[in-house]
């Protein structure tokens, strides 16, 4: 069961820091006594309905994740696929859609720059939209089969031909759209090993993607420390920090237009936290970067139950674009057990970063150190017991990403 704010805060921890801040904005606003006291302002109501603030998870950004089940054959599959994970939300895919094959392409114009300079991230994210896909066939009487790179690299990242088929679904199916990044506070409660066995889902060996778990409490410290001085230097960073905050949609008329990109909804706020911060005016770049370092270390890490840190053995697209079908699937059997995920890459970012610039840092030794000899860290993220539940965030529909 989800447990409530209240039961966190019995539970000893310490206030979260952004919570005390925005209590501070509402006393000021003299309106303590929460969102009801707020919306009953004229002027402050009409900005509560502009900005959204009692309608989260509304709004015609959100369709795609209502709109699609009912939707049958390919363009179903489509509909399954726009709603996985992306880095910053970029939603980084085209799809060409026949009755007997999909293809999947990668955007070229949906990167995030700096942040992500050789475009791993957008395979990543790019597998994980082909594992929903490929999840979203059965139940629609298609057998998929999947090619990567059939064109030995470019664009075209997957070509998956259809076979009808008897029709049946797979759980993971089930929990497509009640998946969504967590970056909330996690309840102190540990993850035990054979539930972290169990979101790993079989090895397959060798040199493809697996994910290794640090869960004790000295490599999880470790661990933190290592995010939080990422995120420093990240933002630290003028280029990558432009960059970053290039994909934030700070309005609700921002998330209409865009469908696209980090939203205050996808913050991991308690719905007071996040109905003021709907009504404050958006934050600037250093503001932003500020929140993100302070909830890194006061929140993330801090609460963070296990890190998973998804590895390979060799560095072909291929296997990058694997790595993502298996970080979708984590996520989507963690869904189903109700444990929270985060993904948390700002490492792997500083370490991409260092190869473009020359610089160095003791960022990827430390990281290495945590992790199995000769395995390279593709993707990092948390897990734990949820303290509420995570939102929706705005995606484009079937019809702005099909060819
Ligand atoms: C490759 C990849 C990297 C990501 N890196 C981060 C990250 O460093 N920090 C973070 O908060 N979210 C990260 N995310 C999560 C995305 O921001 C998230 O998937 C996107 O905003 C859509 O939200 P949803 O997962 O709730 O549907 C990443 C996702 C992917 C696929």
């Amino acid at each position: 069961m989800v447990s409530t704010e209240q039961d966190w805060r019995e539970q000893g921890d310490a206030p979260d820091p952004a919570t005390v801040g925005r209590r501070r904005v509402l006393q000021a606003l003299g309106a303590a006594t929460g969102v009801a006291a707020v919306a009953a302002t004229g002027l402050l109501s009409y900005r509560a309905y502009d900005a959204a603030v009692l309608d989260p998870g509304g709004g015609a950004a959100h369709d795609p994740w209502r709109d699609w089940r009912a939707v049958p054959g390919p363009l179903g599959a489509v509909g399954a696929a726009v709603l996985a994970a992306s880095p910053h939300n970029t939603q980084p895919w085209r799809f060409a859609v026949a009755p007997d094959a999909i293809d999947v392409f990668a955007d070229p114009a949906r990167g995030t720059g700096s942040v992500d300079p050789f475009g791993r991230e957008r395979d990543v994210g790019l597998g994980c939209a082909l594992e929903n896909l490929v999840l979203a066939c059965p139940p629609r009487g298609l057998a998929p089969t999947v090619a990567l790179l059939p064109d030995g690299g470019g664009d075209r990242v997957a070509h998956v031909a259809l076979a009808p088929a008897e029709p049946g679904a797979d759980p993971l199916y089930e929990v497509i759209d009640r998946r969504h990044t967590d970056r909330g506070p996690f309840r102190p409660a540990p993850l035990p090993p054979e539930t972290l066995d169990a979101l790993s889902g079989p090895d397959p060996g060798g040199s493809g993607p697996a994910v290794h778990w640090i869960a004790g409490s000295a490599a999880r410290d470790a661990l933190g420390r290592l995010l939080v001085d990422a995120a420093e230097a990240l933002v630290a960073d003028t280029g990558q920090s432009i960059d970053n905050f290039a994909w934030f949609r700070a309005t609700h008329d921002e998330e209409e237009r865009y469908r696209d990109g980090l939203v205050l909804d996808g913050q991991g706020f308690s719905p007071l936290e996040l109905g003021v911060a709907k009504l404050l005016p958006p934050s600037s770049r250093a503001d932003g970067d500020r929140f993100w370092v302070g909830r890194t270390r006061d929140v993330h890490t801090a609460t963070a139950a296990a890190y998973g840190v998804v590895t390979l053995g060799q560095g072909s697209r291929a296997a990058v674009l694997d790595a993502g079908r298996l970080l979708q699937r984590i996520h989507l059997r963690a869904t189903a057990a109700g444990i929270s995920l985060h993904h948390m890459n700002q490492i792997t970012e500083r370490l991409d970063r260092e190869v473009t610039t020359g610089a160095t840092s003791d960022l990827g030794p430390r990281l290495a150190a945590l992790l199995p000899a000769g395995r390279r860290p593709v993707l990092v993220f948390r897990v734990g017991w949820p303290v509420r539940p995570a939102r929706p965030t705005p995606r484009r529909p079937v019809t702005a990403v099909i060819a």
